[in-house]
């Protein structure tokens, strides 16, 4: 009999080698050579910061701290991975700073332990909880995605995190929950733009109860092996695949369970660029961008044509 692979929609391959054989060869080498290689492996790597010790100094601290996690093999890509360090140098956190390629410098007082996050609202069990604490009680995994941002850059990164629903079955949702409305924190003395009072902060998201609890909404705490970096939303975030990379909310204090479908960030702010759906569409132009193609981190050089929910419709496609 003949085995033949029918790829996934996220799976199409496209014309770079596939480096995740590098990423988990580097791994291992990593692991072998042990943790103050893994930034100097990095850097190596990198071509716009191959001499920055800054960076160096700067991810070092989250690189050593790994997190214990095994792959989930269904959620693999062929398209190449991105290198660690262009995704921690471009960056979107404007809590800090609108300038993607300084954000990592912008975060490094930023202090994402201890941390706090509170599930609240709609539900029979409420729960404020040590991010620790609920690392400790949740199924991490190790999943590659596609990330798509409205800009039409995009990533493939190695996300270490557990499914969001796996938190939700925990506090319980009442019948009457239809949304789930998330919130990053409010620091005007450490995030700098937060004194800019024509933004909307604190920063706000929101899913439909039942895309949280689709199997592909990560709660992320973690990137290539190790804890989150400040400038990736450290220590808790949003990773939903499928939409555009401003619903995957950063460094998150609440998670609050509602009937009310939440006001968020940017619609607030420009309702007419960003809808609370922000599903990936190659057939819907932002008024800004068109959307129907992209172009991978960290070469502007090459387009390559955007796919419907980002590739994930087998997953999402039901739900609307
Ligand atoms: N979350 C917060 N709190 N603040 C932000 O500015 N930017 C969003 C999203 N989450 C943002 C945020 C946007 S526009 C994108 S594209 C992604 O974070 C970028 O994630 P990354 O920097 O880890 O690649």
């Amino acid at each position: 009999m003949t085995y033949i692979k029918i790829p996934k929609g996220w799976e199409i391959p496209e014309n770079r080698v596939t480096p995740e054989s590098v990423y988990i060869n580097r791994r291992k080498f990593i692991k072998d050579l042990g943790i103050v290689g893994a930034g100097a492996i990095s850097l190596f790597s990198s071509t716009a910061c191959a001499q920055d010790s800054r960076l160096l100094k700067q991810l070092k601290p989250f690189q050593e701290k790994t997190l214990d996690a095994d792959k989930n093999e269904d959620f693999t890509v062929t398209r190449p991975l991105t290198d660690e360090i262009d995704a921690a140098t471009f960056n979107n956190f404007y809590e800090f700073t609108s300038s993607k390629s300084t954000v990592w410098r912008r975060v490094e007082k930023f202090k994402t332990r201890p941390w706090e996050i509170e599930i609240s609202g709609l539900v029979d069990k409420p729960m404020t909880i040590d991010i620790d604490d609920l690392i400790k009680q949740m199924p991490l995994e190790e999943r590659i995605y596609r990330f798509r941002c409205v800009e039409t850059w995009a990533m493939v990164v190695p996300w270490i995190g557990f499914p969001m629903k796996a938190l939700l079955e925990k506090v319980q949702p009442k019948t009457e929950a239809k949304y789930v409305r998330m919130v990053t924190f409010l620091d005007r003395k450490v995030a700098s733009q937060q004194n800019n009072t024509r933004l909307p902060w604190p920063y706000v998201e929101g899913l439909t109860l039942a895309e949280a609890m689709n199997d592909l909404t990560l709660l992320v705490v973690g990137i290539y092996g190790h804890i989150l970096p400040p400038q990736h939303g450290a220590p808790i975030r949003l990773i939903v695949p499928w939409k555009y990379g401003f619903k995957s909310i950063k460094s998150i204090v609440s998670i609050e369970l509602t009937d009310k479908k939440p006001r968020t960030f940017w619609n607030v702010l420009i309702p007419r660029e960003y809808g609370f759906e922000a599903n990936v569409n190659p057939n819907v132009p932002h008024p800004r961008w068109s959307q129907a193609r992209e172009w991978l981190l960290p070469s502007r050089d090459r387009m390559y044509p955007t796919q419907i929910y980002n590739g994930y419709g087998e997953y999402v496609a039901h739900l609307y």
